[in-house]
């Protein structure tokens, strides 16, 4: 695992952007693993600026990592709406190369998207933020590292956290779909990001912490090229500053 601590969010997000349009100057069909949340906004925000500089996704393929159950793709805090607003709408992207799970209570859904990330994976570059409890996904703790693609319960804390997303009256659904550990691990190259104080606890467990299912994100230590990009804060717990 490769740790990369950089002085303020503005130059994490700024690394993790050279990352990904380094991946897609070097091979305009790269096969990008795609997250959705907070932190993930300026990264698209910085994708994008290098798409109106002249980068063209036309032929990219992109797989999400996961979506809520129960709300239909067109629901304001859906991730097929977050995508959309965030980076598809703003790039050329091809609209039948972006993939999300479907959160529609099929049962088959997983199987599915398992399928569809065999046909036109591996995947290149997964791009991974990470929970306050260490979720990566919604891989919540206590997940298997072998786990694949299925339906899984949402961890209150998960619900808490993004309910500020959520209007009035509204609540994060109980569950979503998600990529499991198992399918995040097959990835060729993966880059977490984690920024501010709130994600300390949780960078320290994955990046000095014994590999446990209680910190899925420890999976990380796992794999051949992981880089964990974090800003100062997010770093605050940790002893070393380079791995
Ligand atoms: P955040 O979410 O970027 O909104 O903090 C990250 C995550 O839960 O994986």
């Amino acid at each position: 695992m490769r740790l990369i601590v950089c002085a303020d969010p503005r130059e994490a997000t700024r690394a993790v952007v050279d990352r990904v349009v380094g991946a897609i100057r070097d091979r305009p069909d790269v096969v990008l693993g795609l997250a959705a949340g907070g932190t993930m906004e300026w990264v698209y925000d910085g994708i994008v600026a290098a798409h109106e500089g002249g980068l063209s996704l036309a032929r990219v393929t992109s797989f999400n990592l996961d979506e809520y159950v129960g709300l239909p793709p067109e629901h304001a805090q859906s991730y097929h709406s977050y995508m959309r607003a965030r980076l598809f709408d703003r790039t050329d992207i091809a609209p039948g190369r972006t993939y999300l799970p479907r959160g529609d209570g099929d049962p088959g859904a997983a199987a599915e998207y398992e399928a569809l990330i065999a046909q036109h994976g591996p995947i290149d570059l997964q791009l991974l933020g990470i929970g306050q409890n260490g979720h990566i996904g919604f891989n919540e703790p206590g997940s298997d590292f072998a786990s694949r693609t299925r339906e899984v319960a949402l961890a209150e804390a998960t619900r808490t956290a993004n309910a500020r997303y959520f209007g009035s009256g509204e609540t994060p659904p109980e569950t979503a779909v998600t990529m499991g550990i198992g399918t995040i691990l097959e990835a060729r190259s993966i880059v977490l990001l984690a920024l501010g104080d709130g994600k300390a606890d949780a960078v320290a467990a994955m990046v000095e912490g014994p590999v446990t299912e209680a910190c899925p994100a420890s999976a990380l230590q796992t794999h051949p090229d992981a880089t964990v990009v974090v800003d100062r804060d997010a770093a605050r717990l940790l002893s070393r500053t380079a791995i």
